[in-house]
């Protein structure tokens, strides 16, 4: 049985993923956070989704939320990341950070706690998007330099970041590609197009719940890779996926080709 602490417990994926635990007979929720402020501070987490009384209070102080937890997945905002990073440190629970939008500087201080902590950065936890940017590379390097890629996305109007930490992901492992190296984020669409450039183009609206494409633009043909998210309760469950490959792990800098054994 592992113990798990949410953070974002409040949101649509907290919510998606507290559901996906409470159906699974290996896990159990020991603790929730979220934001300082929140009028659900102080209430029971069954609440959140409608289901009976867990005993477990929300609350705002990550030490409180991670006092019995081995392994903590966050699905909160970046903006969360210090005091949570700081209290996973503190404890040493491995951690899963699936929220999108980081920054350099975060980046790097989670490189820097992986020296400490086993730790997965899981901008997408589904094994089809593991899957797809697998593709994409393979598919980069047979195609080569004279095939023009982009990555399109769709989101829901909710969401804030953009390119999707997930477009963002798939280019960064396009960019160990020698031909496509010189790339950098965050990949804007030029004209007219200069050879070897990775474009993300961005589309926002209703409540998809999230599709990224991979087109191989060459002279006389095209090549459409596609994944299509229909259901939240995916990344859920390859969160829990990655905790329980996770929490047992040595330090180190993880993702979820280590999770799911694809090299
Ligand atoms: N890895 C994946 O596969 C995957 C899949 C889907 C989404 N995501 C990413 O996961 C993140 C959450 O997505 P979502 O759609 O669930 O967003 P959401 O509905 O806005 O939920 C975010 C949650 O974080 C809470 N929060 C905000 N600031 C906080 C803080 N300082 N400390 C603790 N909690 C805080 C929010 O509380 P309030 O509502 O009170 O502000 C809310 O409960 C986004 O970055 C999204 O891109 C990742």
């Amino acid at each position: 049985m592992i113990k798990l602490a949410i953070t974002g417990c409040t949101g649509r994926m907290g919510q998606m993923l507290l559901l996906e635990a409470n159906d699974n007979p290996e896990i159990e929720v020991v603790g929730a956070l979220t934001r300082p402020g929140s009028l659900f501070i102080g209430q029971d987490l069954g609440n959140v989704v409608g289901e009976n009384p867990m005993n477990i209070a929300i609350t705002d102080i990550p030490m409180e939320a991670f006092k019995d937890a081995d392994v903590v997945i966050d699905f909160s905002k970046p903006e969360a990341l210090k005091k949570t990073l700081e209290a996973v440190l503190h404890k040493k629970i491995p951690y899963i950070v699936c929220m999108t939008g980081l920054n350099i500087e975060q980046k790097i201080a989670l490189e820097d706690a992986s020296q400490n902590i086993p730790l997965i950065i899981a901008p997408n936890t589904s094994l089809g998007i593991a899957l797809l940017r697998k593709l994409a590379v393979i598919s980069a390097e047979i195609l080569g330099p004279s095939y023009d890629i982009s990555i399109s996305e769709m989101h829901h109007r909710e969401k804030k970041d953009a390119p999707s930490g997930t477009s963002l992901f798939i280019a960064s492992a396009l960019t160990a590609i020698e031909h496509l190296k010189a790339n950098k984020p965050p990949y804007p669409s030029l004209s007219p197009r200069p050879l070897g450039h990775i474009e993300c183009a961005v589309i926002r609206g209703g409540s998809s719940v999230g599709d990224h494409s991979v087109f191989f633009a060459g002279e006389k043909e095209l090549i459409k890779l596609e994944h299509r998210a229909t259901d939240r309760g995916l990344f859920a469950q390859g969160a829990i996926r990655a905790a329980q490959w996770l929490y047992d792990k040595p330090a180190g800098l993880y993702s979820m080709d280590d999770v799911v054994g694809i090299s």
